[in-house]
């Protein structure tokens, strides 16, 4: 086969993913001097973290005064039901109140509070009010937000281009080959370092609230170059996604409708969530209506209202609501704020739901409740770091936001996203940018690697009477929602994994007609190879944890089992084969333990 020509781009760190991560990622690492590029998929600005509506959580404590890094740290560890990398959930909670007044120095324009101080809203499984918000629209300010300012920044930006795979020098990575998604042409970026920030993984599931680039190309690409993946059978689905009409079922309907005073009824109007309070949280929620409604008043001396616990939870109660028979017309529940807030409040808070509702499904919020049900919306586990710099376990390689694993443990909290994305960010960003200098000199791409990546990414088009992409894709999708879902079994598990395997025996089968200019087929193809990679590693690891905790609920051990409460299920690659291994999670310190046994 003649050799596949490409064009080559230079810089000491390329950070592949332009959301919050990949985006504060690349100004910081531009920041510290070295030469920046920063590659995406998708049109710059095109990015998951918009679908973070409701905030940005961070312990300002300008809406409770009582709040402070400490107790944000706590309740990201007990929403994570202590499998988080400790010292991930305590940079966090101690570093995103500074990343969001950095922000608003950068130009975000913030909801105040009367005093005008940056107001917060409550979120699920946070203590106190902590989501710094813009409207229900906070991911797009943040996006819009570090978009300009990065764009000041001398970092060069390459879009619509998509990452096949990571070259290495020896151990190292040393840039990453892929090829731009409108001409087809290949493209290669030799870097000391590389940053993923790609985000998640949910278009292996039908019902998400991820869009179409949200293939697992980060967790593959690491996990191919040699990294090892962490908790991948830790998976969000969020409790409110729009489930009727069809064509918007998945649609994020932001927690923050809750947190301003939604609730959440079943067909019989009755408020269920008072019947799936976890022991757990049962003493600081409300386990009748009257307190509940007391909450809303007097935050202070009231214990908060169910509908606010955290995802995991909600979104199970709402399966069972439905599984019982007492779900809404379209298979959801409702989600009712009309009766509580007036018409002017909830435009003002919530205007985005307010449009999305009216114009898709001909819903007034203002005067009806929202029909809701739950979606995949975010992954836990993901690229193993180091806590402090972000380094994966390939030297070179580091990974921040959705794509990197541990902070958020079993299940994450609403709105420490957004912050996830600023601290780790710009902790990926200062690291790789360290690491560039001190590496010095250069680093060599293997030619034959890259031609040998060329060849496989151009085989799709060898087999024009091959596997159709989009059956084989629909087909995945298919076995995640139903074997990988909400519940789990053992048989489930098994039974996605066979399936899981064929899937990939036809994927190597799969053609692509037409020629490379923008041909979305090929590019599904492509897709089909991270997504399977990753449909994998979630259904591996989901059937080795055999215990209930957050994100993972297996029907045949619907208990949280100690043993489990001390590992993190590791998977790693060699010569195509994947395989786990249990590790200890990482000891937490003395001082930090004392902050979980105290209630403020
Ligand atoms: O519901 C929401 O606004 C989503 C927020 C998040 O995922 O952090």
């Amino acid at each position: 086969m003649a050799t596949v020509q490409y064009e080559t781009h230079e810089h000491d760190v390329i950070v592949i993913g332009a959301g919050g991560a990949g985006l504060r990622a690349a100004i910081e690492a531009a920041a510290q001097g070295v030469s920046v590029g920063l590659v995406c998929k998708s049109l710059l600005g095109k990015a998951h973290t918009v679908m973070a509506e409701g905030g940005i959580a961070a312990a300002l404590g300008n809406v409770w005064p009582e709040d402070n890094w400490q107790v944000h740290f706590r309740d990201t560890m007990k929403g994570g039901r202590m499998v988080n990398n400790w010292r991930m959930a305590q940079l966090h909670a101690q570093e995103a109140p500074e990343r969001v007044l950095e922000l608003e120095r950068w130009g975000a324009l913030f909801d105040r509070t009367k005093d005008g101080l940056i107001s917060q809203r409550d979120f699920g499984g946070h203590r106190y009010a902590r989501l710094a918000h813009v409207g229900d629209r906070t991911g797009l300010e943040m996006i819009r937000t570090l978009q300009y300012h990065g764009i000041h920044q001398g970092i060069d930006v390459y879009m619509e281009c998509k990452i096949e795979r990571l070259t290495k020098d020896g151990d190292r990575v040393s840039g990453a080959f892929g090829y731009w998604r409108n001409s087809g042409e290949f493209v290669l970026f030799k870097a000391k370092a590389v940053v993923l920030a790609t985000g998640g993984i949910g278009k292996a599931w039908k019902i998400t609230s991820n869009s179409w680039e949200y293939t697992g190309d980060g967790q593959s690409l690491a996990l191919w170059a040699g990294a090892d993946l962490i908790d991948m059978e830790f998976v969000q689905f969020h409790p409110t996604h729009m489930v009727w009409p069809p064509s918007v079922a998945g649609l994020l309907v932001t927690e923050g409708v809750r947190g301003d005073g939604g609730t959440l009824k079943n067909k019989q109007g009755e408020r269920f969530m008072f019947n799936h309070i976890p022991d757990l949280y049962k003493g600081e929620t409300a386990d009748n209506i009257e307190e509940a409604e007391r909450w809303y008043t007097d935050k202070k001396n009231n214990r908060r209202t169910p509908d606010l616990l955290p995802r995991d939870i909600v979104a199970r109660a709402i399966r069972a609501e439905v599984k019982a028979g007492r779900g809404s017309p379209h298979g959801g529940v409702f989600l009712d704020i009309a009766s509580r807030r007036p018409a002017d409040y909830i435009r003002k808070r919530l205007p985005s739901m307010y449009h999305q509702f009216k114009e898709l499904a001909d819903v007034d919020i203002t005067k009806e409740p929202m029909e809701v049900g739950p979606a995949q919306h975010y992954v836990m586990g993901g690229v193993r770091v180091d806590a402090d710099s972000t380094a994966a376990t390939v030297p070179g390689l580091f990974a921040a936001g959705e794509a990197a694993g541990g902070m958020h443990g079993s299940n994450r909290l609403g709105g420490n996203s957004l912050s996830d994305l600023l601290v780790f960010g710009r902790r990926a960003g200062l690291h790789a940018a360290l690491y560039a200098k001190n590496l010095g000199g250069r680093l060599n791409v293997d030619a034959g690697h890259v031609q040998a990546i060329a060849r496989e990414t151009l085989e799709p088009f060898n087999r024009t009477a091959g596997e159709n992409p989009y059956a084989i894709q629909a087909d995945l999708q298919d076995t995640m929602q139903n074997l990988v879902g909400i519940i789990r079994t053992e048989e489930e598990l098994k039974e996605a994994l066979k399936k899981i395997e064929a899937l990939k025996a036809r994927a190597r089968k799969v053609g692509g007609g037409g020629g490379r200019t923008y041909n979305p087929g090929w590019h599904t193809a492509l897709d089909l190879k991270s997504l399977l990679t990753v449909a994998e590693c979630c259904a591996m690891a989901a059937l080795e944890r055999k215990e209930s905790r957050g994100g993972h609920t297996r029907e045949d051990h619907p208990y949280s089992d100690d043993t489990w409460g001390t590992v993190n299920v590791v998977l790693s690659q060699r010569d195509g084969v994947t395989s786990l291994r249990r590790e200890p999670l990482p000891k937490m310190p003395d001082e930090l333990k004392a902050l979980l046994q105290e209630r403020t």
